[in-house]
């Protein structure tokens, strides 16, 4: 398997860690982390095997038009990209008790923008093992990426990232 790039935001919060969790599953010399404040399309280039990751933290997340975090620019720049021959995944920081109605919309939202750049996307994690109402990410019995909570089941983190790589490891190339 290629070099894994880990492309996440906003830094020092639950992304972060969550991160740089995955990132010493597939182990330091298999991966490179990525803060998406800075990225550029130059540095998707050299990676076939991509993840993403950032928390849905509202509707503004991922908006092009605010300025207010880190996924902005690079949000922008994604929609000019071809990702196509890109195997790309997603991770999402939620909250399944106060946003029961809105799990991790954000890995829903970036799923579709990788798919329309031409990505393939890989990781998809059943819907089975969590408990919501209604998620963007949501497509049939699957989540488009993992979901994750760290504020109300963080005793399950390591276990979701350690299947979840595990996984990758059969779909990335
Ligand atoms: C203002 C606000 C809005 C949020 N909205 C959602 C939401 O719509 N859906 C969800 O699953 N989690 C939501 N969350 C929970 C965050 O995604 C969660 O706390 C996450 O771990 C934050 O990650 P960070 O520390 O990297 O910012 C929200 C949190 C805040 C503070």
């Amino acid at each position: 398997m290629n070099k894994v790039a880990i492309f996440f935001g906003p830094e020092g919060g639950n992304t972060e860690k969550a991160a740089i969790m995955v990132a010493a599953e597939f182990g330091e010399e298999n991966a490179i982390l990525v803060p998406v404040k800075s990225a550029t399309e130059m540095d998707l280039e050299p990676y076939n095997n991509i993840i993403f990751g950032g928390p849905t933290v509202g509707t503004h997340t991922w908006s092009d038009d605010s300025k207010n975090n880190d996924w902005d620019i690079f949000l922008t720049r994604l929609a000019k990209m071809n990702l196509e021959g890109k195997n790309c995944a997603v991770f999402g920081l939620g909250d399944h008790v106060s946003y029961a109605n809105h799990f991790v919309d954000d890995i829903g939202v970036m799923a579709e923008r990788l798919e329309a750049a031409g990505a393939n996307l890989v990781g998809l994690v059943p819907v089975s093992a969590y408990t919501f109402e209604e998620s963007l990410a949501q497509r049939g019995e699957v989540f488009l990426g993992l979901p994750l909570d760290e504020d109300f089941e963080p005793e399950k983190t390591q276990d979701r990232i350690s299947n979840w790589v595990l996984q990758l490891g059969k779909e990335f190339k």
